[in-house]
């Protein structure tokens, strides 16, 4: 039996003629490959390949959670050239074949996340054995970076799981779970967690003796494979892939359709053509700007985890046990359903016993969708909707530390709760409120302790948005702020903190770009123009589709509440004025600038909406990039406004805002990365022509201004982005 030193990432021992590779990379919480890591790993297998003593071997984590997380980030940034990139993935490959071919099996003992790099490395082992526990996720992630599996998984994962199950996992880049792995034929075996490291050992043993083949391929003629058997076959495969990849993506992924590309070269030519091919196009991806732009989102967010939304970051949060929600309407039942998954026990009150009533039975279906996609077992289905008591009083109050009030949007019904509950709370209890237009300062005026309340604004529907914005006044307390942040990030949100204002910070920025999609139908333009337009610019939905969907007559209210508060540049439409006085609402009532049909499905512009406005159904035609340009920076102006003005604390917090909140395009990393891709000065010329036109309404914020004049940009332009 030997040890390595300390300090390095790989301890060996070798048990009974294997050797038992631990990965612990030293001062970190998980795994990852980096080039020094990727080197010592190589010195461990020349030299357990010499060892004519050591007959298999097994690698472990010993970070609990997590197998191994993938590559170390930080090494992209450091790319220069796609060859760089390229020689980056060729070292990897040199690894993983060095594993795949040598004399000694390894075996993949994976308990935890195995994610990207560390999947590809399982990917070249002899077999793999997974524990079998919630904690056991297997993914390929890279296309979320905007790259491609580097480390030989495009060339690997299908002859392992076959072309099809490869490319779902590949393009998608979703979790797959230790039974769906297991069933797909990612992993060989399941095992308790308690035995891993033994059986792990058992197999290589058996590998070794030859009475366990190496597992590199799928058996040939399983039913799923038929069509991938054959290269007719896979044309189809291929083609439909590539068409269903152009028509989710728009084209603005290409990491996408360079995966199929490189997964299309491990049916041709020789493997190491395959390696090759991998390699090269991993170089091209890294050098594209959506991959930019996606790392840099990686890094927004990870910073963000770390900031605990007060200056200096001390800790000072108290542990939030319990809470209690007001309000189990729409809103309500999201935010309890949210608690009570991540083990929050739920005091859930409203006024009336059948609508409390209702709002559990609403945080059942989201329950029980996620058992019925078996992300939880029946028996945490039952103890998470066990965590929620329904109540119409105000028993168990006193114990709670954090209460979140959504009742209805109405100043007096949100300040008369607020004074109710107070009267029951403990004095150190925190009192948010999910208002969604109202300032927090103005429903915490009821309150005899102001420092004790904050906006905690949740974005519909609750369990899908991954956005809170935290909202603070000029009163609330530090240690309040950072008790939400780190409540919000322990529900699974993605927390910005915001200063308190009206619309808060997305919004904010929604409204302009809404309403000037507005104006250009008061000029004439078509609904549909508008709105691929600004899908093709890369969001979800187009402007239009997205206040049809929101409700018009909510749209109509926040536009009205922006209006007062920000005044001529955000004057509604009058499109949006006609169409409501119609009585439309949009699809609640299957009748908004679309037509919906009975199930509320969405099918074609409702034409006889043009018989409201001047001009009829003739409308006018406008480029597809002015559009663009005015409805994406009206929204980047009042970003900066926001910045300026200190409703944001940073870029970085506004343009996570910006992609989570609103669904700003990822690949575009946000509306102040857009503005440093684009170029300052470029975007003020560009906001000075258009107010030249539309006075008023694309006034240059004087931080752009300023910004343009001295020659700085939001981001630094080399090495971390934030
Ligand atoms: P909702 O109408 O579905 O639910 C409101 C609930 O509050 C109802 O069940 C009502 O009975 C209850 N309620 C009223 N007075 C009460 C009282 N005194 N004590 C206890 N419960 C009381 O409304 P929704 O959509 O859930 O909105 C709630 C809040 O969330 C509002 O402030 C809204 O502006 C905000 N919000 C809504 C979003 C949305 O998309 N619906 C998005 C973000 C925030």
């Amino acid at each position: 039996m030997s040890t390595e030193p300390k300090a390095s990432a790989l301890s060996l021992e070798v048990v009974e003629g294997v050797a038992v590779l631990t990965f612990d990379l030293p001062g970190e919480s998980i795994n990852k490959f980096s080039p020094a890591v990727i080197e010592e790993f190589t010195r461990h297998i020349e030299r357990i390949e010499k060892d004519a003593a050591i007959t298999g071997a097994v690698l472990i984590s010993a970070k609990p959670g997590i197998f191994i997380a993938g590559a170390d980030i930080d090494q992209f940034l450091e790319f220069r050239t796609a060859a760089d990139a390229t020689a980056a993935s060729a070292f990897g490959h040199a690894m993983m074949t060095r594993i795949e071919k040598g004399r000694v099996p390894v075996v993949a003992a994976i308990d935890g996340a195995c994610l990207g790099g560390g999947l590809e490395f399982s990917l070249a082992c002899a077999y793999r054995i997974a524990a079998d526990t919630p904690k056991t996720v297997l993914q390929l992630p890279e296309t979320q970076l905007g790259l491609i599996p580097g480390a030989g998984g495009t060339q690997r994962l299908p002859r392992l799981v076959g072309l099809q199950a490869a490319l779902d996992m590949i393009l998608t880049a979703k979790n797959v779970r230790a039974k769906k792995a297991l069933q797909i034929g990612l992993v060989d075996e399941l095992v308790h967690p308690s035995i891993l490291r033994d059986i792990a050992i058992q197999r290589a043993k058996e590998l070794a003796s030859g009475k366990l083949a190496r597992k590199r391929e799928r058996p040939h003629g399983a039913k799923e494979l038929l069509l991938d058997d054959n290269p007719i076959g896979r044309a189809v495969v291929f083609r439909q892939a590539r068409e269903m990849t152009l028509k989710k993506s728009k084209g603005h992924y290409p990491a996408l359709l360079a995966s199929l590309d490189a997964v299309a070269a491990a049916y041709h030519g020789s493997e190491a053509e395959g390696f090759a091919e991998e390699a090269r196009l991993f170089g091209e991806m890294a050098m594209t700007p959506v991959s930019k732009e996606l790392i840099f989102l990686f890094y927004a967010t990870t910073s963000l985890k770390k900031d605990v939304g007060i200056p200096g970051n001390p800790t000072v949060q108290k542990p939030v046990d319990r809470i209690a929600v007001l309000g189990t309407g729409f809103m309500g039942a999201g935010i309890a359903a949210i608690s009570v998954m991540k083990e929050v026990p739920v005091r859930f009150k409203d006024t009336e016993a059948d609508r409390v009533a209702k709002g559990v039975g609403a945080v059942r279906d989201v329950l029980k969708d996620r058992f019925t996609k078996r992300r939880i077992t029946r028996q945490q289905y039952e103890d998470q909707l066990g965590l929620v008591s329904g109540t119409t009083t105000y028993t168990g109050f006193g114990r709670v530390p954090l209460v979140i009030e959504a009742v209805f949007e109405d100043l007096a019904v949100k300040q008369a709760v607020l004074k109710e509950t107070e009267a029951k709370l403990s004095p150190t209890a925190i009192f948010a409120t999910n208002t969604s237009t109202i300032p927090i300062a103005r429903i915490a005026a009821a309150s005899a302790r102001p420092e004790r309340v904050i906006g905690m604004h949740f974005f519909s529907p609750v369990h899908k948005m991954p956005l809170l914005e935290v909202i603070v006044t000029p009163r609330t307390a530090p240690e309040v702020t950072a008790t939400v942040v780190e409540f919000g990030r322990r529900i699974g949100k993605t927390v910005i903190i915001v200063n308190d204002a009206p619309g808060f910070f997305v919004n904010r920025i929604l409204a302009p770009y809404v309403n000037e999609a507005g104006k250009l139908l008061d000029e004439g333009v078509a609904v549909d123009a508008i709105d691929k337009a600004m899908s093709a610019f890369g969001f979800p939905v187009g402007p239009i589709n997205l206040i049809d969907e929101v409700g018009l007559d909510i749209a109509g209210k926040s536009g009205a509440i922006m209006a007062d508060a920000f005044g001529g540049r955000m004057q509604p439409s009058d499109a949006l004025v006609k169409v409501l006085g119609a009585g439309r609402l949009g699809r609640k009532g299957k009748k908004g600038f679309y037509l919906y049909d009975e199930d509320g499905k969405r099918e074609g512009v409702d034409e006889t909406v043009y018989a409201l406005y001047a001009g009829g159904a003739k409308r006018r035609e406008v480029p597809k990039e002015e559009i663009q340009r005015r409805l994406s920076l009206a929204m980047v102006n009042e970003a900066a406004r926001c910045l300026e003005e200190g409703i944001v604390r940073t870029a970085r917090d506004g343009d996570i805002g910006a992609v989570f909140g609103i669904g700003f395009p990822p690949f575009r990393g946000g509306p102040f990365r857009h503005v440093d891709a684009v170029g300052v000065a470029e975007v003020v010329r560009q906001l000075d022509a258009l107010d030249a036109v539309h006075a008023g309404r694309f006034t240059t914020a004087a931080i752009l201004r300023e910004m343009a004049r001295a020659g700085r940009t939001f981001y630094p332009k080399e090495g971390k982005p934030v």
